[in-house]
């Protein structure tokens, strides 16, 4: 089966760091040490409120990362001029509201064609890789190939809330399809949200799917094992979900 890469999210190193208001700990720090110990990638949320991600920390990542940066960002003019200032490797246009703890729920591509339409074009032309981040749907997938999109990120957060039974098997069964689907319409297939050492597995033997995005669990678990170790051990579990 091909590989899988794994995109890190560091956003909640950031969310630490402003706990406090200072320089500690550094995202930048923690996406070199990514990395080292494996990431093929690194996302960051730069979100309306800056809870988390700052716009100093997107200029720094932008010009020090030699792997891809995946800017995560909602659909404003605002984050679009960010991404076109920087020029991110990606850019995983999810919805925001202000609100929410994390990001609820994917986009609605098919409902809102006309405004994403600006959003994607902007980006494509300045050679910018553009992913939507949807729920696994027929319809929404569809949507996202009419936009153009390169990259859909099928939201997995509900799958790995639910309990083991009928509920979680039928979901799972949804991001198959939606996999499949996405590389049937030559969109490249990624997935996030919710991810742990004991979800992680299912979705990384599902073989159309090409990169797993993965943030706030392995920064929790960095607390204990540290950063290396915690993700050096996602990629042995993606691994060996892949040969599986
Ligand atoms: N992918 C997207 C589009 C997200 O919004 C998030 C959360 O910011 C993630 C992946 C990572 O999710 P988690 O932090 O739960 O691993």
């Amino acid at each position: 089966m091909s590989y899988l890469r794994l995109g890190v999210n560091i956003d909640h190193v950031a969310t630490i760091r402003n706990a406090r208001g200072g320089i500690h700990p550094d995202p930048l720090r923690a996406a070199e040490i990514a990395e080292q110990a494996g990431a093929d990638g690194i996302t960051a949320h730069l979100r309306e409120d800056r809870r988390h991600i700052a716009d100093k920390d997107i200029k720094l990542l932008a010009e020090n990362l030699t792997i891809p940066l995946n800017f995560e960002m909602a659909a404003t003019d605002e984050m679009l001029g960010i991404a076109l200032t920087h020029e991110p490797h990606a850019s995983c246009l999810v919805p925001e509201k202000r609100e929410e703890r994390t990001t609820e729920g994917g986009l609605d591509v098919a409902g809102s064609h006309n405004k994403l339409m600006y959003f994607v074009d902007s980006l494509k032309e300045k050679n910018i890789r553009v992913s939507l981040f949807v729920e696994p749907d027929t319809k929404q997938i569809e949507a996202a190939r009419k936009l153009g999109a390169d990259i859909i990120e099928i939201h997995v957060g509900r799958y790995c809330d639910l309990e083991s039974g009928d509920l979680r098997a039928k979901e799972f069964a949804r991001i198959q399809s939606a996999a499949k689907l996405a590389e049937e319409l030559d969109i490249e297939c990624h997935a996030g949200h919710g991810l742990t050492y004991d979800t992680v597995a299912p979705i990384a033997a599902i073989p159309n799917m090409k990169e797993l995005n993965i943030g706030h669990f392995l920064i929790g678990e960095a607390i204990f094992v540290g950063l290396d170790t915690a993700i050096r051990k996602m990629r042995k579990l993606m691994d060996e979900a892949r040969a599986s």
